[in-house]
């Protein structure tokens, strides 16, 4: 067999394997198995760049190339639904049909109402040509590299019946537990929580790097075809046509042709939604013949044969009993309501977050109100209103506490911001625990066999008052506290020894300084070699920094302004920790490319795309995503794309292969 031939089978294999897995769920090889073959695949297509296929199952692995979205006009404007909470709206839309349709039998299709972000997919040919987002229904983003990295999505579709041309409209979603996974481990690195899987969904769909998209296993439901030609005048049927194509369409479809089948169904699935994989928030009602779907016609904004009835979000009423008032690692205060426990969404309640003193204020809470919680598509629970005919006795009111609850200090409210902020860093317990916690985290110092109770195990017995502290520990000390065993104290003792290797840059992000996250901290160690100079560092040293401005300037002088924080650094660079960037790196380190924007194309032999990244950093060049007059040079692999070429070339930009590349750096 040719490589060619060879690339053409593995191509279909993997074009079946991956929809047997994420569309059928029933896979019939090995993930191994799979990512053999992918490999395969990939290796084949390097050596043989001239048979490039946009379609290929390669491109599902994504890229890390940054392109800014081009706007697109939908060939269909995406309309919305009208939306009603009703039983007596759904007969009131029911019975419109059947008049306007003048005394002709109809059905009515009822499905889910998929709570994702919509999309809109041309095919051409069998093949995917565009992905493009709702945007405001006249005009979205050309989001097709990102949507490729969706495997429910076929790239090339399955027999022969499909039309020339066609769009086929869906849902993106976030799977519930991806969406908990996520949430979970942006709480460990620090990062702001997606509210609800909808929010994480669309905002994972317009990340610039289609790689981290292709990590976040977005799934997609299709439920609306539209072109000239489809096989059937059936809503109902053309989506089980488009199914035989290799679509993902909900099962949870119905034909109605009763409004009683129409209830049951919506009471029937109002229940059993809450065991599906996907969030939903409502049923969909479309009249099945396209033919009548003409006859009725649209207004402005929806179509008049469908409309969508949404469930109530789920609420109950309870007893607001107190309010409790947290303090966060960097000082924030967050108020949390006490209620009496609830049943609601199959879980009991005691808890709900208030977010903010303006929250409180705007429900004008008052202690012993009945009040409502919802769950709606967020986790945490919210109190939505207060039921104001059960006040009997109107109870104290809520007001936002004015010291914080843990140290005493007099709590501040920076301008423009809604939360309150407990000033006291270096001596209010919860934001001394924080900050410790954080030292010892995973991206941080990483230290072994520590987790958060442990360290306020430590704190309690007034073992540790600050990170510091953690490097004079000694095995005796901790062994004879709870459910410490020798091995572990023993494990402990190692991985706070061991940390002292990790390299400076994550050193410094784990000192915890407002603003300076890993990236920053990258860019700080890089360019101040060792914490001495950035001690010393003015804020117009700190401003010339890549990527550096006056807040993040700002917040590191604060930081090193203040005693306790220099004596913590004195203590951590006494202890042994790593205060400079390894001799290694300063080796490697040039400045060859100082100055220079450079973007990345193609596929490479020698290294990896993230690989050049850092060789690009590593020599004081900046890695840009797209192509402008600003670009230095081009550094191109194979398969570079026809119009980063034709861009280039325009701009007289000049382009490099990796050979020479890496002799400019050596
Ligand atoms: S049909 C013209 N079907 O609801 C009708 N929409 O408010 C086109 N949605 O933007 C839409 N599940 O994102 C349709 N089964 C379903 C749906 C659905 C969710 C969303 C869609 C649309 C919005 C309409």
């Amino acid at each position: 067999m040719t490589d060619i031939e060879r690339i053409d089978q593995l191509r279909e294999e993997l074009h079946r394997h991956n929809y047997n897995y994420y569309v059928l769920n029933s896979p019939e090889i090995s993930d191994y198995e799979f990512d053999k073959l992918m490999h395969e695949l990939q290796d084949l297509e390097r050596k043989h760049p001239e048979y490039y296929d946009e379609n290929s199952p390669t491109m599902r692995v994504g890229s890390d190339i940054n392109k800014n979205f081009t706007q697109v006009t939908h060939k269909y404007p995406m309309l919305s639904l009208s939306n009603t909470y009703s039983e007596t709206e759904v007969s009131e839309f029911y019975e419109r049909i059947r008049k306007s349709l003048e005394g002709e039998d109809f059905e009515i299709c009822c499905e889910m109402k998929y709570d994702g972000t919509s999309i809109s997919l041309t095919y051409e040919h069998g093949k995917l040509v565009k992905a493009v987002t709702r945007g405001d229904g006249e005009k979205g983003d050309d989001v097709t590299n990102n949507v490729k990295t969706i495997r429910s999505i076929p790239l090339i579709l399955y027999g022969k019946d499909y039309p020339d041309n066609f769009e086929i409209r869906g849902e993106i979603l976030m799977p519930w537990l991806v969406f908990e996974q996520l949430n979970k481990e942006r709480e460990d690195n620090e990062e702001p929580l997606f509210a609800n899987p909808r929010n994480a969904a669309s905002g994972t769909l317009k990340l610039q790097n289609s790689a981290i998209v292709a990590s976040r296993k977005l799934d997609a439901y299709l439920y609306y075809l539209l072109g000239d030609n489809l096989p059937s005048d059936g809503h109902y049927e053309n989506l089980k046509f488009a199914e035989q194509w290799g679509f993902k369409v909900s099962q949870i479809m119905c034909k109605c042709k009763t409004l009683q089948e129409i209830f049951d169904f919506i009471q029937y699935w109002d229940v059993e939604r809450k065991n599906l994989p996907v969030a939903t928030d409502g049923i969909v009602l479309k009249v099945n013949s396209l033919k009548q779907q003409l006859n009725l016609g649209y207004t402005a904004k929806s179509p008049r044969w469908a409309i969508a009835y949404k469930f109530q979000a789920e609420r109950a009423l309870t007893r607001l009993n107190s309010i409790s008032y947290q303090v966060g690692r960097t000082g924030t205060i967050t108020p949390v309501a006490n209620l009496d426990p609830v049943q609601l969404s199959g879980t009991v309640v005691k808890r709900a977050s208030l977010h903010n003193a303006d929250i409180i204020e705007g429900l004008d809470l008052h202690i012993g109100d009945i009040v409502y919680v919802e769950k709606g598509g967020e986790i945490i629970p919210k109190i939505t209103g207060v039921d104001k005919d059960a006040r009997f006795m109107i109870g104290e009111k809520v007001k936002f506490i004015t010291y914080c609850p843990e140290c005493g200090s007099k709590l501040i409210r920076y301008e423009g911001e809604a939360a309150h902020y407990c000033p006291n860093e270096t001596a209010c317990p919860p934001q001394i625990k924080g900050k410790i916690e954080h030292f010892i985290s995973r991206r941080a110092m990483d230290i072994d066999g520590l987790g958060s109770e442990t360290v306020d195990q430590f704190y309690q017995q007034g073992l540790i008052k600050d990170a510091a502290d953690l490097y004079s520990l000694k095995a005796e000390n901790i062994i004879s506290l709870d459910r410490m065993g020798e091995k572990s104290a023993e494990n402990i003792i190692n991985g706070i020894e061991n940390s002292k290797k990790v390299p400076f840059e994550r050193v410094l992000f784990a000192l915890g300084i407002r603003f300076v996250g890993e990236t920053v901290a990258k860019k700080l160690a890089r360019a101040f070699k060792n914490m001495e100079a950035l001690e010393q560092a003015t804020l117009e040293e700190l401003k010339l920094v890549d990527e550096i401005g006056e807040k993040i300037a700002h917040s590191i002088l604060f930081y090193f302004s203040n005693e306790g924080n220099r004596q913590l650094v004195k203590r951590l660079k006494e202890a042994g920790l790593e205060m400079q960037v390894s001799k290694e790196d300063l080796q490697r380190q040039t400045e060859k490319l100082k100055g220079q924007s450079i973007v990345i194309s193609g596929v490479f032999a020698h290294h990896s795309r993230d690989e050049y990244k850092v060789l690009i950093e590593r020599h004081g060049g900046k890695n840009v995503g797209s192509i402008s007059s600003k670009t230095s040079f081009i550094l191109a692999g194979d398969n570079m794309g026809p119009s980063k070429l034709e861009k280039a070339h325009k701009l007289g930009i000049k382009i490099m292969n990796e050979d020479e590349f890496l002799t400019l750096i050596e």
